[in-house]
């Protein structure tokens, strides 16, 4: 077997006393397209922080193509994190920066390209979310989906290996969601990226994920394919994909 290129160990996580991760285990391979899935407040976003260091854990590892990420700080965080690309949950636009500044801001800040250069794969990344209109508008001026895709088309600037998504269609109508999930397919399979998208969204988690990984209770539920996952007999997982209100899981 090939060394995965994440590999998380026994991660635990707390915030005062609330535990959030209790010892989360999963190997992500090179390519695969991994979605997590799990209850709001389960700690998704928790977790996807994790893997940049933009948290960091009580105990455990995340260790990144053969490196524990704990010991990197300064130009080799900076490092790490240019070899993700990140779609927040929010799309966090800067709303005083047009659409094209807000796709090139990463590469300004790298200082390694020149204006022409920026240019030039600011226009191909919005072309390849389906935005070059709207190159010069402001955030405000934009719907939901047009947001996620100007974060997508962000989150893919500096060419990274591997893509976060999260919640990348949540508070979409259902036919907006569909284009963003045949994005994230494409975009996947095109660049041959390596993929964690966190949603709670299963038609989204059905159509991007090679595998589906569930949490629940600060631990790895179930990890298998969309296939799998549908004829599952975990009672925890059946109840969260079937959008039950009975069953095992606490509500509320
Ligand atoms: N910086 C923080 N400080 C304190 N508590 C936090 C912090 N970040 C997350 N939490 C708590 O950790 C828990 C998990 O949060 P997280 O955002 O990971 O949930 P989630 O699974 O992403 O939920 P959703 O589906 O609603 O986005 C929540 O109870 C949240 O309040
Ligand atoms: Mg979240």
């Amino acid at each position: 077997m090939p060394e995965p290129l994440i590999q998380i160990t026994d991660l635990h996580k707390k915030f005062d006393r609330h535990n959030v991760l209790s010892g989360v285990n999963l190997k992500i391979n090179r390519g695969e397209s991994i979605v997590v899935i799990g209850q709001s407040g389960c700690g998704k976003s928790v977790l996807l922080k994790h893997l940049v260091k933009l948290l960091e854990p009580d105990s455990g590892t995340v260790v990144f193509d053969g490196q524990d990420i704990s010991e990197l700080q300064g130009r080799k965080l900076i490092n790490l994190r240019r070899r993700y690309g990140m779609l927040f949950q929010s799309a966090a636009l800067f709303d005083s920066l047009t659409v094209a500044e807000n796709v090139g801001l990463g590469l300004k800040e790298e200082r390694s390209h020149s204006r022409a250069e920026i240019e030039a794969i600011v226009n191909e990344k919005l072309s390849m979310v389906g935005l070059s209109e709207a190159r010069d508008k402001y955030p405000d001026e934009l719907s939901g989906g047009m947001r996620k895709r100007v974060g997508l088309a962000r989150a893919i600037a500096g060419d990274p290996e591997v893509l976060l998504y999260d919640e990348p269609t949540t508070g979409l109508d259902p036919i907006t969601a569909d284009m963003i999930n045949d994005l994230i397919v494409e975009l996947n399979t095109g660049l041959n990226v390596t993929s964690v998208a966190v949603t709670h969204d299963m038609t989204s988690a059905y159509k991007i994920a090679d595998r589906i990984v569930m949490l629940y209770g600060g631990k790895v539920e179930y990890d298998g394919t969309p296939e799998e996952i549908k004829s599952t007999s975990n009672e925890i997982v059946r109840q969260f994909i079937s959008g039950s209100a009975v069953g095992p899981i606490r509500v509320g």
